[in-house]
């Protein structure tokens, strides 16, 4: 796991009472913000029963096992299973990786206070009504107890609240801290805002007017950074006759360019920048047709981790857009920001 700021998240004072934690638990990776501004990711990488390796130094162990419902998963630097099937949001899978994640952190044996997402075409119907029992699904999902083999304690999950994922991005837009107080942004606030979360699996926009969500303009489109890597394995299969590619091989290519077969490197630059390219103009084009030239908006925000690896191609898609900081995170801060100053509180409910 990578820690891209790793200022005490304040764990001892958590153990007393549970700490409150922004889970954006995606297809492709989960991401972690803590108090104190600790943001965490994992790969969402899991596969069903044990793993079959040995760790010869403990230390370096990089796959964990976890027992959920009678099941058990093995998370970590697996050779994973896709998570990308309907109703993962809701899956015992889903709960081990979060489990994981959290122990990552740093958080065992604590009692912990959640918010997480849902892309917003799953927690809204088209007409702006809540999908209620897709939203109860996730939201008794995460409370399922699950326990770590070996020593560990479980992180317990005893509050736990679900947003549309790219509305998330937008408190994290309009709620801004400095010196440790919490104040909304008025003018952020009084202003047309589109928000486009580029995932792996999803691509979500939502528009947020006077507090309102227009539902005309939001929505969510079934393609991400997920589909570069299918396109990618296809045409590596037939360029290099291979009948599976692996996905550690995957994540190699797109981030240096080259795969290892047989031991030698192999260009793979050119597979790679054509499978970009078709998600780039698929996403201009949706985003578009989704928000027109953006003209009536006063922002048009982009975020998530698939903004990071395609900040190349998309500098001018409207002249008013914004890359916010820290894009992976921008839904994992927000659903932490929720937590602590917007949602009813946990003693409440
Ligand atoms: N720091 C980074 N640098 C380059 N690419 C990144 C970075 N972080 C994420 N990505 C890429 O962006 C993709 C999407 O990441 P993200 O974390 O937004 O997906 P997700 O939230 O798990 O997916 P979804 O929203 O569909 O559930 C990843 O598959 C990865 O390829
Ligand atoms: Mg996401």
């Amino acid at each position: 796991m990578e820690a891209v700021s790793t200022e005490p998240a304040g764990i001892e004072s958590a153990k007393a009472k549970a700490m409150k934690v922004g889970i954006d638990d995606g297809y492709a990776h989960t991401k972690l913000a803590l108090p104190g501004g600790r943001l965490l990711v994992t790969p969402s990488r899991a596969q069903i029963g044990r793993s079959k390796i040995s760790w010869l130094n403990q230390t370096e162990r990089r796959i964990f096992e976890y027992e959920t419902d009678g099941t058990l998963y093995s998370v970590g630097d697996v050779d994973a299973a896709s998570t990308r099937f309907e109703g993962f949001a809701c899956s015992g899978m889903n709960r081990a990786i979060v489990q994981h994640a959290l122990q990552q952190a740093g958080l065992e044996g604590i009692d912990v206070e959640a918010v997480s997402g849902l892309p917003i075409s799953a927690f809204y119907r088209g007409s702006g009504d809540q999908r209620s029992s897709t939203i109860a699904d996730k939201q008794q999902n995460l409370l399922q107890p699950v326990l770590p083999k070996g020593d560990a304690q479980p992180v317990e999950i005893v509050f736990h609240r679900v947003i549309p994922e790219a509305l998330a991005a937008w408190y994290d837009y309009v709620i801004v801290e400095k010196d440790g107080e919490a104040t909304l942004d008025q003018r952020r606030v009084s202003v047309p805002i589109a928000v486009v979360d580029i995932g792996g699996r999803t691509t979500d926009t939502v528009v947020v007017r006077d507090q309102g969500i227009l539902h005309d303009s939001s929505g969510s489109f079934e393609f991400g950074l997920l589909d570069v890597k299918q396109a990618l394995a296809e045409a590596l299969q037939a360029r290099f006759d291979l009948e599976h590619v692996a996905d550690r091989l995957l994540v190699r290519a797109v981030k240096q360019q080259t795969v290892r077969l047989y031991g030698s490197d192999y260009d793979v630059s050119s597979e790679v920048a054509t499978a970009k390219q078709e998600l780039v103009e698929r996403l201009y084009t949706e985003t578009r047709r989704q928000l027109g030239s953006g003209i009536e908006l006063d922002r048009v925000l982009f975020v998530g981790g698939g903004t990071v690896a395609l900040a190349h191609h998309i500098t001018d898609w409207f002249p008013n857009q914004l890359i916010a900081e820290q894009p992976a995170f921008a839904n994992a801060r927000g659903m932490l920001k929720y937590l602590q100053f917007v949602c009813e509180k946990p003693d409440a409910s």
